[in-house]
């Protein structure tokens, strides 16, 4: 766990492979609880998702199904845009389903509020957000996430998933920027 330097930019340590795994594992726990004889449809977010998705699927002792969806709203920005578009939909019926959508992380929440209004038009039996990172203070509408891994401050983060330019989505630790 160094820092790390990529064009101008210097990124530190945030959360180690073991504090991921942990967290990763505490959720799996909760959510098999949570959904103890059913058999929820787990819609993972693209990209960012796909690590976590993988780690928490493995971590789940309740039949799951697994589809994904992929919007963006970053493009190769640090900032959201705000403009959110569907590149992929999902290919499960959710009607009547028990859903769980996927995410790596939330930050303005106009992602989560774009799906949640997608996919309850499809009338699911239930609808649960998890995100492995929320950030603070960055919200700029009211949403619900009902499972969170971790909170953290308003900085840019990469690694488990989440990108720089598309790149580093492989470094199996979280780096924040340095600011
Ligand atoms: C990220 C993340 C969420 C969204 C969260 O995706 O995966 O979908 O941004 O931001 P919000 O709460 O402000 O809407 P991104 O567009 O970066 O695409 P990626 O998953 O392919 O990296």
């Amino acid at each position: 766990m160094d820092i790390i330097k990529i064009d101008e930019h210097t990124f530190k340590p945030l959360f180690t492979k073991d504090q991921i795994h942990e967290r990763v594992k505490a959720l799996g726990k909760q959510i098999s609880r949570d959904y103890e004889g059913k058999d929820p449809i787990m819609v993972g977010v693209l990209n960012g998702c796909y690590l976590f998705i993988a780690d928490l699927s493995r971590e789940l002792s309740i039949l799951h199904e697994i589809d994904f969806i992929k919007i963006s709203s970053y493009g190769n920005e640090m900032q959201s845009s705000g403009q959110i578009k569907v590149i992929k939909d999902f290919s499960a019926k959710l009607a009547g389903q028990d859903v769980i959508v996927v995410e790596d992380i939330v930050d303005s929440g106009l992602s989560v509020d774009f799906l949640r209004k997608k996919i309850m038009a499809m009338k699911p039996a239930s609808l649960k957000f998890v995100s492995l990172l929320k950030k603070k203070g960055t919200a700029k509408i009211d949403f619900e996430i009902e499972y969170v891994g971790f909170e953290i401050d308003n900085k840019f983060v990469i690694g488990y998933g989440l990108d720089y330019k598309q790149n580093y989505r492989d470094l199996k630790q979280i780096y924040q920027l340095v600011e």
